[in-house]
């Protein structure tokens, strides 16, 4: 039944409750209303009030419960979805508004990974070109420099030395870059090497990095391992720029159906701020796994970012 309809149903039934129980209820009404007529007439009007309103609640409580999810829904927290019963026209609406949502998280997730396939591929190139093009040609530039070092004077002997530290250092730094771009220890040795060696990178910084890992977890494959990778990249980078920690702790482990990943630190803490590129980033790949991320707070002071990557699909 159209809302309308419905509307002028349950008013026209509230009124002629009201009539019927003006009709048979032993009240009369004097031409000059008697104060004792009047509250019976109050009563009365007030119990039809209150009626109609609980009737028109009920009816229209399904709308409220759209219009706040309506308001609070998130794409990046899929499978919100409005309980459903009869198929009255509200009933419809809440029901395409589910469609709708179904659709929408369908069309994000696939445009996701898309665009993280995407980037993937762009980094691999970026880190490709890096390594064979500048790599190379400053491998040429230092054994140039070794050849020439045996033909300069003795007094120049030194600047050459540190012209060759500068040029092996930048290849030190275009090495690291792509390494970090294209995480190629992941695909030759897997996910525990490519974590340590993370662990390692981070350590370097001055800060204490606990590695706990536990032996004999399932294979995950190459896409879920990926993502438990970069989560674990900007977690670590996160706390390196934000925390001021001194300690944090990398772990992955096998928790019933879930492989976990949790980067703990004893750092200054989330203080309320904002989610930005970096935090949503997770979050995205995170969904492209079905995997549950969460930010929040650490059992070690500072901040915790857990990743739960279901398992029961593990090849
Ligand atoms: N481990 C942490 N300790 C303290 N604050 C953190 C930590 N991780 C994140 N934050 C806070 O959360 C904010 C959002 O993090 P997010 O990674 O989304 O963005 P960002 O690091 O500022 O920038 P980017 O997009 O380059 O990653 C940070 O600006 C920081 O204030
Ligand atoms: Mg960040």
């Amino acid at each position: 039944m159209p809302l309308y309809w419905r509307v002028c149903l349950i008013n026209g039934l509230v009124f002629v409750a009201g009539t019927v129980a003006l009709a048979l209820a032993p009240v009369t009404v004097s031409a000059t209303v008697l104060v004792s007529e009047l509250v019976v007439l109050t009563f009365g009007l007030i119990g039809i009030v209150v009626l109609n309103s609980i009737l028109l609640r009920t009816s229209l409580a399904p709308l409220d419960r759209l219009i706040r999810l309506m308001d609070t829904v998130d794409l990046q927290r899929p499978g919100q979805r409005l309980t459903v019963a009869g198929s009255s026209a509200v009933g419809q609406l809440l029901r395409g508004f589910n469609a709708m949502l179904e659709r929408l998280e369908t069309e994000r997730s696939t445009s996701n990974a898309k665009a993280l396939a995407a980037q993937e591929a762009e980094r691999q190139r970026i880190a490709r070109e890096l390594h064979d093009e500048i790599g190379q040609g400053l491998t040429a530039v230092l054994l140039g420099l070794k050849q020439l070092s045996a033909r300069v004077p003795a007094e120049a002997q030194a600047d050459l030395r540190d012209v060759q530290d500068t040029a092996r250092a930048t290849l030190d730094e275009v090495r690291g870059v792509a390494r970090r771009l294209r995480p190629g220890v992941l695909e030759d040795l897997g996910l525990h090497s490519a974590l340590a060696a993370l662990a390692t990178e981070f350590s370097a910084h001055g800060l204490r990095v606990r590695r706990v890992t536990s032996p004999g977890l399932p294979d995950l494959g190459s896409e879920r391992d990926l993502v438990i990778y970069r989560v674990a990249q900007e977690a670590l980078t996160n706390v390196a720029r934000h925390s001021d920690a001194r300690t944090v702790r990398l772990a992955l482990n096998r928790q019933g159906p879930v492989v976990l990943l949790t980067v703990d630190d004893d750092g200054r803490g989330l203080r309320g701020a904002a989610e930005s590129t970096g935090i949503r980033g997770m979050r995205e790949r995170a969904l492209l796994i079905g995997a549950e991320l969460t930010v929040g707070a650490s059992e070690l002071g500072g901040t915790a970012v857990r990743l739960e990557v279901p398992c029961e699909a593990a090849r």
